[in-house]
């Protein structure tokens, strides 16, 4: 544990801690069809999956309660999840035995994958390594990860939220810009007990980031709520995430 890096051994001890409150939506998100992201997007209307992954390796990276694997090994894929909390991974296992699906699991910082160059050809994340770990050193690992052609697809916030998001507490998203864009990258969630760290970056560092890194976008996406009603999920209003884009998803290919 001494040896991760300080937010990965922060970012340990709030997923343990707080696993249990995410069982029951892991164990809907099981049963459902594929779907993205606080707003439930079809992924019909986003592409993130390929929608035929028989005979090919694909890892998720941050797999939480591990939905995105069973939904690709549904696919026909041959999945491996690793994730950084053991509670998570607990939830994640038991689920793959009531549902008779065979992916392997593993306990670890997906920052460095225990795993030779090339040995996939996909990769994904929904709020996984996408929000939780350093863009910097995850987005290299699945370029490592991948074969050439292999695709990377990720879901997270988008960078508007991070700017108008009190740090202090995880408090709800205002209609103020609070924070600077340009020196956006680690964000330390400071609520005691719950504190947490997160990372993301400006749109136009994330583009440079994967041309650094060998990756061509395939596709883009700045996702609106569906509807501007009161519905609040998590911090964001859907009022709020109907003006602004509330998440971003992207699909790679490594060149
Ligand atoms: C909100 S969950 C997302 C996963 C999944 N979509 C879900 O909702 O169950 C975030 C997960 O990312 C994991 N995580 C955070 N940092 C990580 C890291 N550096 N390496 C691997 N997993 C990490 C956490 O342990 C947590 O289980």
């Amino acid at each position: 544990m001494s040896q991760l890096p300080d937010y990965v051994q922060v970012n340990r001890l709030h997923w343990d801690r707080q696993a249990h409150e995410w069982v029951e939506m892991g164990r809907r998100a099981w049963q459902q069809e594929p779907q993205w992201g606080i707003w439930g997007i079809p992924e019909s209307d986003l592409d993130l999956l390929p929608s035929d992954m028989a005979n090919m390796g694909a890892i998720e990276l941050g797999c939480g309660t591990g939905y995105v694997s069973a939904w690709m090994t549904r696919r026909g894929a041959r999945c491996v999840a690793i994730d950084n909390s053991q509670n998570q991974l607990n939830t994640a296992r038991s689920l793959a035995d009531q549902h008779g699906l065979d992916i392997e699991f593993l306990h670890g910082n997906a920052e460095t994958v225990p795993y030779p160059d090339e040995s996939f050809d996909f990769a994904v994340s929904e709020y996984g390594v996408a929000i939780w770990a350093d863009p910097f050193k995850w987005v290299p690992e699945a370029a490592r990860l991948l074969r050439p052609g292999g695709e990377l697809s990720f879901l997270g916030h988008h960078p508007m939220v991070m700017l108008a998001q009190h740090r202090e507490v995880d408090d709800e998203v205002t209609r103020t810009l609070l924070y600077s864009y340009f020196d956006l990258h680690r964000v330390d969630w400071t609520e005691g007990e719950d504190s947490g760290t997160e990372f993301n970056l400006p749109i136009s560092r994330w583009m440079r980031l994967f041309e650094q890194t060998g990756f061509d976008i395939v596709a883009f996406h700045e996702i609106r709520s569906p509807s501007a009603t009161a519905r609040k999920s998590f911090a964001v209003d859907a009022a709020w995430a109907h003006d602004y884009p509330s998440e971003q998803a992207w699909r790679l290919r490594k060149r």
